[in-house]
């Protein structure tokens, strides 16, 4: 019998040195962020960002997002010759090194399949100390959606990375749990006004505050960002919905997911098969950071439905409200 090895290795310099190489031979390799894991292939090689596409089932049409180490970095594959948009760059630059994204118009040497022939791409700064030591010493720009398949709950642990792909990733970098827990927020600067395409743990008020400007915040059904289909982030086999009050269990074997722990205060919870509660502090945090391994979770312990309660969709609330009226769509 052959065992099959797992690709999931902690942190070291070993390690790091090992992912560069396998970046550089055109190989996948997955790695923790503040955010969550991504799939990252090097920017310039077309078989490796091939691999991207092939192994998560995108569409040819899903731009990903490149990630840098800095500045300079940046200019590397963003054209910012546009005062405008130089301006916009500038004034934003302090907010960049963490998890805001933006789209900026490309420079045209990068392989077309990265931003699917757009004129624009999307780059960020990572704040997670593997992210970026494994970016300074490859010494090149990476390549990275989220390491799930298309379309599934995004990995905020190497192991969810795992349960993805199996081996098919060669190297699975273990950097511990994500820091925030959901993706970041995607700023687009290519019109007179910024807009946000998809909100994340960089809010509304903290760009507007730092541009000067008012920007455009997308509503959860937006689909200006390709990547932004309605029905995403849904688990395998069981059904997820929002609680309405009144409306009758779809089947006795239903269970409640409470965001809030307060939220259970006002709910009739003893119909419900079983109860879970993300945050018993009421902390919106705590809800973004455990939310994609709870809906995991959630979905190996054979409900045929999970009834979700709701935040308020300000702040943070926005962003978690986003995800989960994409898990709950039909
Ligand atoms: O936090 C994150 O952003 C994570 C980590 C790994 O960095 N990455 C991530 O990538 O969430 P992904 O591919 O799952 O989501 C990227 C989003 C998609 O909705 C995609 O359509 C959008 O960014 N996007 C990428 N390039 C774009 C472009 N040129 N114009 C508009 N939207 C773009
Ligand atoms: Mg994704």
């Amino acid at each position: 019998m052959t065992s099959i090895e797992v690709p999931i290795k902690k942190y070291s310099e070993a390690v790091r040195n090992e992912a560069v190489q396998l970046l550089r031979e055109s190989c996948l390799v997955a790695f923790p962020t503040e955010t969550v894991y991504g799939l990252g292939a090097l920017v310039f090689s077309t078989e490796g960002v091939a691999k991207i596409f092939e192994t998560k089932g995108r569409p040819s049409t899903n731009p990903l997002i490149v990630h840098v180490h800095n500045h300079r970095e940046i200019e590397k594959v963003a054209d910012l010759s546009n005062i405008r948009i130089r301006t916009l760059y500038e004034n934003i630059a302090p907010l960049l090194g963490g998890p805001l994204t933006i789209i900026l118009p490309r420079k045209q040497h990068l392989p077309i399949q990265i931003n699917c022939n757009a004129p624009t791409i999307a780059v960020r700064i990572p704040n997670h100390a593997c992210a970026l030591d494994l970016l300074r010493h490859l010494d090149a720009p990476i390549a990275a959606p989220s390491a799930n398949r298309s379309n599934h709950i995004s990995p905020t642990t190497a192991q969810h990375v795992y349960e993805e792909f199996g081996a098919q990733v060669p190297l699975i970098i273990d950097g511990g749990p994500c820091e925030h827990g959901l993706e970041s927020t995607v700023l687009s600067l290519i019109d007179e006004k910024p807009v946000i395409l998809r909100p994340g743990t960089i809010l509304p008020v903290q760009i507007e505050e730092i541009l000067k400007i008012p920007i455009t915040k997308t509503t959860p059904h937006s689909t200006c960002s390709p990547g932004q289909g309605v029905r995403h982030y849904a688990p395998e086999r069981t059904r997820l919905y929002f609680l309405e009050k009144s409306t009758p269990l779809p089947t006795e074997n239903t269970a409640l997911l409470a965001l809030f722990g307060s939220h259970l205060n006002t709910i009739d919870h003893s119909r419900f098969k079983e109860v879970h509660t993300i945050s018993l502090d009421n902390s919106l945090n705590e809800v973004a950071h455990k939310l994609f391994d709870t809906l995991r979770k959630i979905d190996s312990l054979g409900y045929d439905a999970v009834a979700i309660t709701k935040v308020e969709p300000i702040g943070m609330g926005a962003a978690i409200m986003d995800r989960l009226t994409r898990a709950c769509a039909k």
